[in-house]
């Protein structure tokens, strides 16, 4: 079975987390969710990825974004652990839920499975999977990183920011793109439209085959 991928509506399961249980959807409610998984707790990148998380996490709030982690431990572990990844980086607070998965289920329902990994007891272990859902409950994003590499939230941060940015306006965000640079315009925009959805203008990159797909603009 092909697992959880763009388009895909998330599963609306229902979890037990540091916050009590959660059913998904209702979580997401009528914004954004990333839903984030973790090998397991007190394990050393982890560690440094959740507290990440926690420092970004009021800029993922402006853009009306929640954060929702998930490793397999039980909740117990997850509130020790809690304590350590705030030591770890003074002044940085957990203030999202982390759920827990016991029995290795959700991992499944969420394509979070590492192949790779397995726990003491030979049972299947978490990747590093961040799903970015939206207000439809679709999956916007997937990032499926291996164990041995921590995320880049930077990189999050800026996924967010342009697939918010595309969904306001009839634009993409070229490679490399970052805040405030400019964009380009949907290939399904005529250039008959695009003058009235951008009155700011756009510039045609002039290219040999002449068909003046690459049209950059500022919004
Ligand atoms: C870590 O978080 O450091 C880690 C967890 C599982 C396997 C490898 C690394």
């Amino acid at each position: 079975m092909p697992g959880l991928t763009i388009g895909d509506t998330i599963p609306d399961l229902e979890l037990d987390t540091t916050h009590g249980r959660i059913r998904i959807h209702d979580y997401v409610g009528n914004g954004y969710a990333i839903i984030f998984s973790h090998p397991g707790d007190f394990t050393p990148v982890c560690t440094t990825e959740m507290a990440a998380m926690a420092s970004y996490a009021g800029e993922f709030e402006k853009r009306g974004v929640k954060l929702f982690g998930l490793s397999c431990d039980d909740v117990s572990s997850h509130k020790e652990w809690i304590k350590d990844i705030e030591a770890y980086k003074p002044g940085s607070r957990v203030t999202f839920p982390i759920a827990a998965d016991p029995n290795k289920e959700v991992i499944k329902q969420l394509n979070m499975v590492d192949p790779d990994e397995k726990d003491k007891a030979g049972q299947q272990l978490p990747s590093r999977t961040l799903h970015l859902v939206g207000p439809d409950k679709k999956v916007k994003l997937s990032f499926l990183y291996p164990a041995s590499t921590g995320r880049n939230m930077d990189e999050v941060m800026r996924v967010v920011d342009s697939i918010q940015k595309a969904a306001k306006y009839r634009v993409a965000t070229p490679a490399n793109w970052k805040p405030g640079d400019p964009v380009v315009i949907s290939p399904s925009v005529s250039n008959e439209e695009a003058q009235k959805l951008f009155p700011q203008g756009y510039e045609v990159k002039d290219l040999p085959s002449k068909k003046e797909y690459l049209r950059f603009t500022k919004v």
